[in-house]
């Protein structure tokens, strides 16, 4: 046995062992069923002897009636018999693709923030549509080619040699030879089926960027350049469906015509047999027609191991998803009720070092900050220097390669991804919001609130104003990424989306940036309103939210370079002062043009 049917195998165990074996009974249920089905088929072309011989021959008036009213319970039986195997094996069928589908959301959701950002969008999307539909179609037809066309090949041929065994060999000898094409075609199909899945991936990904990339794509002016872009893939998709159908219509003409032949002998054998009054036409007939219905079966068995590639290449991309562990764990046994909240808890950042997974480079290089409990300390240095990459260890979207991070002397590697998450507070620049009403964004990711919580949020973060304005108020949706909102009226969701949290930590990222003077001041006296009674730790461009912090630390390739207050810092730091002379100028410009 090769690698790839061993590899088959193992997929197809663990499909059957974890989403199929599940559903037993009806699985027993539809696998009997299939065996009617099976049966009832192999039963009409057996009966053709009998009409023949016994009603059209020997004008027999008792099987006139018999054999009618035998011809319609076969057919009730068959019928009801395929209902019931359709209806489970749907069942069985969708509730893979359900299960997986299940699994797949919570798996991904889980993996570490470094795997979303190397995997694409569109490609994860189209794994959950596309390959998941593929496995669920080849394992339903697995189920029922192994099973019910199998059964029904058997049949079949067990009513050939019933009549007449030398015909029945002489008609097997003919089944090789029209797999043989058959299977060549489905190879082909099979390549052919692969490149179109890669296909469909690319082009749901490329239509999910440009989609959401839509206010670009005009401001650019771009939209024939991006026609042209998702024209190239359509076409690319219909070259390979058109050349898959082409591919696959040379298989039933190829087999008419190898049938034809394997016919056209077997009337001359059997009809001489006819003749010479060794058989009779009802035996001939029937054997026939058994030979004419198993070309189906044939055909779909020759058919299953493309079928079953393509699903297996799917199999393989949906269960790297749904093996994917994150690679930073939580603790088991978390210590969150060794920190007493209320009690004054510093953070301690020792010795970090960090650089990002895939990359060699030292982001961050052996850091040391302690930041004491209600203190507010801004984080200042050119961009790309590291301050962002600091924040997000914070609340562990990342670990650090070197070094810890504790609260209250507690690792936060011993704490649980929930405390954490809600000790640290985020505002940071690239603020994300949900296709949802204005309340929901708010209240996103809190659960203990009041309504009166709610309002204070909204008035201490300036959104009491313009929501009123909404004609629905709080339950205005606000479109894909908040697209009814202002970059200000995001950011101040954002901001009593924090109020509501009322996490004892702050983190700020440039919450402030790409703003008018104005809305500045109203997030400037909300952000301030925020911060009292905090610990915070803010990243600002502006240097006025930072004049005021408690310290202030320089990061410079990675490293801390300095700290110390406003006043210090301006007359003994290099970069502060340089960065508070580019602010200055900044702000003068900006004065001069308004
Ligand atoms: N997800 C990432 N993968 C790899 N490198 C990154 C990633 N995010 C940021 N970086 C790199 O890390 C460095 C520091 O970035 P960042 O912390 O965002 O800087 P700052 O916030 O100080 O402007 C930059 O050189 C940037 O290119
Ligand atoms: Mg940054």
């Amino acid at each position: 046995m090769n690698v790839k049917n061993k590899n088959t195998i193992r997929l197809l165990k663990r499909l059957f062992a974890n989403y199929v074996r599940k559903h037993h009974s009806k699985l027993i249920i539809s696998i009997f069923c299939m065996i009617v089905v099976a049966g009832a088929t192999a039963l009409n072309a057996w009966m053709m002897q009998p009409v023949l011989d016994e009603i059209f021959i020997n004008k027999n008036k008792t099987l006139i009636v018999f054999i009618p009213i035998a011809v319609i319970t076969i057919a009730i039986f068959k019928g009801i018999a395929s209902y019931i195997q359709s209806i489970f094996m749907s069942f069985i069928g969708y509730r893979l693709v359900a299960d997986i589908q299940n699994q797949m959301f919570r798996a991904a959701i889980r993996c570490d923030l470094s795997f979303h950002n190397e995997i694409n969008s569109g490609t994860m999307v189209s794994r959950f549509i596309a390959d998941v539909g593929a496995l669920s179609r080849g394992v339903h037809n697995v189920i029922i080619n192994i099973i019910k066309d199998s059964f029904t090949f058997v049949f079949l041929i067990g009513v050939m040699f019933y009549h007449d065994i030398k015909l029945a060999f002489l008609a097997l000898f003919v089944f090789p030879v029209a797999i043989y094409p058959i299977r060549r075609i489905g190879k082909r199909l099979r390549k052919i089926s692969k490149s179109t899945q890669v296909g469909f991936g690319m082009l749901t990904s490329k239509l999910s960027e440009s989609f959401s990339a839509i206010k670009t794509i005009k401001a650019f002016g771009s939209e024939n350049f991006e026609s042209k872009r998702i024209d190239k893939e359509i076409i690319n998709i219909f070259n390979l469906t058109y050349k898959s159908t082409k591919v696959n219509s040379i298989a039933r003409p190829l087999m008419e015509i190898i049938s034809g032949c394997a016919i056209g002998a077997i009337i001359f054998i059997g009809g001489s047999q006819v003749i010479q009054g060794q058989t009779t036409p009802g035996t001939f007939f029937s054997f026939l027609t058994a030979l004419l219905m198993a070309y189906q079966p044939v055909k779909s068995l020759a058919s299953l191991n493309a079928t079953l590639q393509i699903a297996m290449a799917s199999a393989e991309r949906v269960f790297e998803i749904l093996d994917k562990k994150p690679l930073m764990k939580e603790t088991k046994h978390p210590k969150d009720n060794m920190i007493d909240l209320k009690e004054k808890n510093n953070i301690n950042i020792s010795k970090i070092s960090f650089k990002y997974p895939n990359s060699t480079k030292l982001i961050l290089k052996n850091i040391n900050l302690e930041i004491y409990n209600g203190e507010r300390v801004a984080l200042v240095g050119y961009s790309g220097a590291g301050k962002t990459t600091l924040l997000n260890l914070l609340p562990r979207f990342f670990d650090p390669y070197k070094g810890k991070i504790e609260i209250g002397g507690i690792d936060v590697k011993n704490l649980s991804f929930n405390f954490i998450r809600n000790y640290f507070s985020l505002v940071s620049q690239d603020i994300v919001l949900f296709d949802e009403t204005i309340k929901y964004n708010i209240c996103y990711g809190s659960s203990k609130y009041s309504k009166a919580d709610l309002q204070n949020a909204c008035k201490k973060s300036h959104c009491t104003e313009f929501i009123k304005k909404f004609p629905k108020g709080f339950n205005e949706i606000i479109g894909e990424n908040g697209s009814k909102l202002s970059g200000g009226q995001k950011q101040r969701v954002a901001i009593a989306r924090a109020f509501i949290r009322n996490s004892p930590f702050l983190l700020l990222d440039e919450a402030t940036s790409s703003l008018d003077s104005r809305s500045e001041k109203k997030i400037h006296d909300s952000l301030d309103k925020l911060i009292s009674n905090k610990t915070a730790l803010i990243i600002a461009h502006r240097l006025s939210t930072v004049i005021d912090a408690d310290r202030i630390v320089i990061i410079n390739n990675g490293e801390v370079v300095d700290i110390g207050k406003h006043s210090t810092l301006i007359k003994t730091s290099k970069i502060y002062k340089h960065l508070h002379e580019l602010q200055f100028k900044t702000k003068n410009e900006k004065n001069l043009k308004t």
